[in-house]
């Protein structure tokens, strides 16, 4: 059968990772958490104490990064590595959320990032979600969705995630950098996150995951139905 390509582009903390990899798992297709690669690069810059404000010292750290996703055999879910180290735990760090934002905005950041999530689409069968892909990465997707939740909902999920890592964590902490990130994200000059006009709007609000997982397989097959005629 046809393979597809899925997008999941939103807000933060509104469950597209839950959603894509519930797809993906669906459909036997790749899952890619682009998300992962921002952080990844992020976590390299922080780690490098780079100042990211000259911009030939972040072409050249770039040189020194190589990004690979590879499945967990314990859990079977795709984990970000970064030189070869496991990074998927520290990536989710705050110390790195405060800066990802501003990493994600640098122009050979995305060159770099957006080169590679393009190439792992060559061959279709992937979920890919994050802020600028149904309009920049796979502009000609298949099927794309836009993901929003209420701001309660958010914080309160990303909380939860959080305080099981850092018990000190606190609500106000969080909802700073969701806000600040959504700001930051949705206000860049490059690839700013955007609803592409063909997105099908996903408010998760008041649903489960089972439901909006149900509602998404719904209009993959009706794609891929579309992709046999
Ligand atoms: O999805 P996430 O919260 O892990 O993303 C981390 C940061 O990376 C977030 O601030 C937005 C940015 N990002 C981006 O600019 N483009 C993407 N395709 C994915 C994430």
């Amino acid at each position: 059968m046809n393979k597809i390509i899925v997008t999941i582009d939103g807000w933060s903390s509104c469950g597209k990772s839950t959603l894509a990899r519930g797809l993906a798992k669906e459909l036997g297709y790749v899952y890619i958490d682009s998300g992962a690669m921002y952080r990844a690069v992020t976590l390299y810059f922080l780690r490098s104490h780079l100042d990211w404000s000259d911009a030939q010292a972040v072409a050249d750290h770039l040189k020194d990064i190589s990004l690979s996703f590879h499945q967990n055999e314990h859990t079977g879910q795709s984990e970000m590595f970064l030189n070869g180290e496991n990074v998927e735990y520290v990536i989710r760090d705050l110390v790195v959320a405060e800066k990802v934002s501003e990493v994600a905005a640098l122009g050979p950041v995305r060159t770099f990032a957006v080169a590679q999530q393009r190439q792992m689409g060559e061959k279709k069968g992937i979920v890919m979600d994050g802020r600028d892909i149904g309009t920049v990465v796979f502009p000609h997707a298949e099927l794309k969705f836009f993901m929003t939740a209420d701001n309660a909902v958010r914080v309160e999920r990303r909380f939860k995630e959080l305080y099981t890592k850092n018990p000190n964590i606190s609500i106000e902490e969080v909802k700073n950098n969701l806000e600040m990130r959504d700001y930051i994200d949705s206000h860049r000059d490059i690839s700013p996150l955007r609803q592409a006009e063909d997105a099908v709007v996903l408010d998760n609000s008041n649903m489960t995951m089972d439901e909006q997982l149900q509602f998404a397989m719904d209009l993959v097959r009706q794609r891929l139905k579309l992709q046999i005629q």
